[in-house]
């Protein structure tokens, strides 16, 4: 399986092994090239869809040379060449499908189409030893906290790839918010893994001190504490816009913003953000009675979500299998697309190459008919 990803920043192609059936696949790493444009969309504060277009243009060619040299294999050795179809960004999503099109009419391979939530619920199924993973023995209903920088959502899956919307954010992605707020204080893009970094050394200063002792925020009159938006709504929709609205007023209401408020807010807005999406997800835990839990999606690489998630889970649904991608699968890469393909093309379920086309607002949920904001 040679797979294709190129949906938002990362351009990458994966060569996957792959053997087995729903029951039990297991799937050998062979190649595996990835570069970030993260560098690149920086100094923008945030992704520049024509700017992620050229770069994955001009990069794609040799990210295929290196994952086939680092697979050892040439066409001959590719059977099926899976592409992320959406959703993402238009203008990135092209260039992947149409790279992923020629190359299989070219080698004469049939072609996946790939809904790149599916591939990040999948990369979180995935047991994960060195190059080899294995999904096996999945317990139905899972249920799937999507988090990603274009997404917010519960999904749940009661059959093997049938996906049902349980919840969705009405405004902003949490991983959205984690960039916004990050730029507020000053910090580059991506800025989740730069909150979560001061964050976590609020906590380890507040407990080496003793609990609250590293700036209180009470010395400047300005009380740091941000709200739990729409915790007690009963219904598994999120909203996080209000949430970083209110790290704005926070912020002007401070005389001055010190490195030590820096941490003391990014703590706050974690464990605000933390306690909403654990909310949301025991709701849908108890309302489906699912037999799995997976996060995925590129804030699941959160220490403290990932935390939150591991303790109140094993605490309040022992139960319920929990199910964390490995840290170098919760990224967007093209391993998770591979695994994805794999099952469909099991499936035959082939993409026809005249009406294949990206879509930046491709849904997983079919019965769904909400949009997705
Ligand atoms: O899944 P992903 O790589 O791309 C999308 O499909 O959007 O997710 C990217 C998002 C960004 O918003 C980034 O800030 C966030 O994931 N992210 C994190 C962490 N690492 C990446 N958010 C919080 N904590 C992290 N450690
Ligand atoms: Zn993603």
């Amino acid at each position: 399986m040679l797979a294709i990803e190129t949906s938002c920043d990362e351009t990458a192609v994966a060569i996957l092994d792959c053997a087995g059936d729903e029951k039990r696949a297991t799937f050998e790493i062979r190649g595996d090239a990835l570069l970030s444009q993260a560098k690149i969309h920086q100094e923008y504060g945030g992704v520049v869809p024509m700017l992620a277009k050229r770069e994955h243009q001009k990069n794609l060619p040799h990210i295929l040379k290196t994952a086939l040299t680092q697979a050892e294999i040439s066409e001959e050795g590719v059977e099926v060449i899976a592409v992320t179809a959406g959703p993402g960004l238009e203008p990135a999503l092209w260039v992947g499908i149409n790279f992923a099109k020629a190359l299989a009419l070219a080698w004469g391979k049939p072609l996946v189409a790939v809904n790149h939530m599916e591939g990040h619920i999948l990369a979180a199924l995935a047991r994960c030893e060195g190059k080899l993973l294995e999904i096996q023995g999945v317990r139905l209903p899972v249920v799937a906290l999507l988090i990603s920088g274009g997404h917010t959502e519960l999904v749940l899956m009661r059959e093997w790839l049938k996906y049902e919307l349980v919840g969705q954010t009405r405004d902003d992605a949490v991983g959205e918010a984690f960039d916004k707020v990050a730029r507020m204080l000053g910090l580059p893009y991506p800025g989740g893994p730069e909150i979560s970094k001061l964050a976590e050394r609020h906590r380890s200063a507040r407990s080496r001190l003793g609990t609250g002792s590293e700036g209180s925020g009470e010395q400047s009159g300005v009380a740091i504490k941000l709200p739990r938006p729409m915790l007690d709504s009963n219904t598994c929709d999120f909203s996080f816009a209000g949430l970083k609205t209110a790290v704005l007023y926070l912020l002007k209401e401070l005389p001055e913003l010190t490195e030590e408020k820096k941490r003391h807010i990014a703590h706050e807005f974690e464990n605000a953000a933390a306690d909403v999406l654990w909310a949301k997800t025991k709701r849908a835990l108890a309302q489906t009675g699912a037999k799995t839990l997976v996060i995925g999606g590129g804030v699941s690489a959160n220490t403290h979500i990932r935390r939150v998630f591991t303790e109140n889970s094993a605490r309040e649904f022992p139960e319920v299998l929990l199910s964390i991608p490995h840290a170098s699968l919760t990224g967007d890469n093209a391993v998770m697309i591979g695994i994805a393909g794999y099952y469909h093309a099991l499936n035959k379920e082939f993409a026809d190459f005249e009406t294949l086309a990206a879509n930046g607002n491709l849904s997983l949920a079919q019965s769904s008919t909400k949009p997705r904001r």
